[in-house]
């Protein structure tokens, strides 16, 4: 069967499936299954394709067709413009979680044209403490060791495979001498590390676990939960982290962290409850996306 045959078929069952952009997700598909560049396939409708190939293809065409994310298909995907594996151990690292991979370098003291230039920054002097909360794939971690110059990164999860993911992300990006990996629970556990932090930065689960309106059910059916809800409104790890601040923020520390498109004003109380100035940045389509918090001075 003919290339320009195949990605008509495909995208048809895509659109089926009511898969966002079909085309574009069935090239993506092809050039994966027979492992050559979208714009080879592009060039080549005409070229015939052998059956296990064809076979291949359209199994591949069938999962994604399913709901199932195209990055645990092919196992990886960019972040920050950098290689992860992941795998429904953990979480597909979302575009969105940029602007928070970002404003930790840019807190950092990198250049970072996108962000508001009065976001809070650390302390320049020495190495920087930077602790990662529920680190997953390990997509924030790894871009801060990749990133920031003189640093050091605690990356925390619950989940053993998420940590066995992120140990091999940072292999894979070449930082694993920078970050230490911890398993705990963030919200029973303490005196994880016994350190003090210059920067704390998560994106937590924040989903509310009594309110799942608006949620993709392909995201709840192939996505691990526990990276996803969260008790409380949602808003339980800002709670938590909000009140180990002072046993874990060095002074002039700053934290950050990614919150729900309707939770900022809910997360910039939390920390102002603990007697903490806080901001917020807004992603692409103005939505407040990153809180920023430290302590009054
Ligand atoms: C929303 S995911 C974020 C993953 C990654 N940092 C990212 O931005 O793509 C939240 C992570 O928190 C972890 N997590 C959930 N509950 C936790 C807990 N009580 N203590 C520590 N980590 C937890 C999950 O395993 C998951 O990896």
């Amino acid at each position: 069967m003919k290339i320009s045959r195949l990605l008509n078929e495909a995208t048809m069952m895509l659109k089926q499936a009511q898969i966002e952009d079909p085309a574009f997700e069935a090239g993506l598909i092809l050039s994966w299954a027979v492992n050559k560049p979208r714009a080879f396939i592009y060039a080549h409708p005409e070229m015939e394709l052998d059956p296990p190939e064809i076979r291949r293809f359209m199994e591949l065409v069938e999962r994604r067709s399913r709901g199932e994310p195209f990055q645990y298909i092919t196992g990886e995907c960019e972040f920050m413009s950098l290689r992860f594996k992941v795998n429904p151990g953990v979480l597909v690292p979302r575009s969105d979680t940029e602007l928070l991979a970002e404003a930790a370098l840019f807190s950092l003291g990198c250049d970072q044209p996108f962000i508001d230039p009065s976001l809070y920054r650390v302390s320049n002097q020495g190495i920087r403490r930077v602790l990662d909360i529920g680190t997953g794939s390990g997509c924030l971690a790894v871009s801060v060791a990749r990133y920031a110059p003189y640093v050091t990164v605690d990356a925390l999860d619950i989940s053993e495979e998420a940590l066995e993911t992120a140990r091999q992300n940072a292999e894979l990006n070449s930082v694993s001498g920078a970050i230490r990996f911890i398993r705990a629970d963030f919200l029973n556990d303490s005196g994880f590390t016994g350190c003090k932090y210059d920067l704390i930065i998560s994106n937590p689960p924040y989903i509310p676990r009594d309110d799942k309106t608006g949620l993709m059910p392909a995201v709840e059916k192939y996505e691990p939960s526990q990276a996803l809800f969260a008790d409380d409104g949602g808003l339980i790890f800002y709670k938590r982290l909000a009140r180990l601040s002072p046993e874990i923020l060095a002074e002039n520390g700053v934290i950050l962290v990614e919150c729900g498109f309707n939770q900022s004003a809910g997360v910039r109380d939390i920390f102002q409850g603990h007697g903490m100035e806080t901001m917020s940045l807004k992603d692409l389509s103005g939505t407040e996306r990153v809180i920023a918090a430290r302590m009054r001075v």
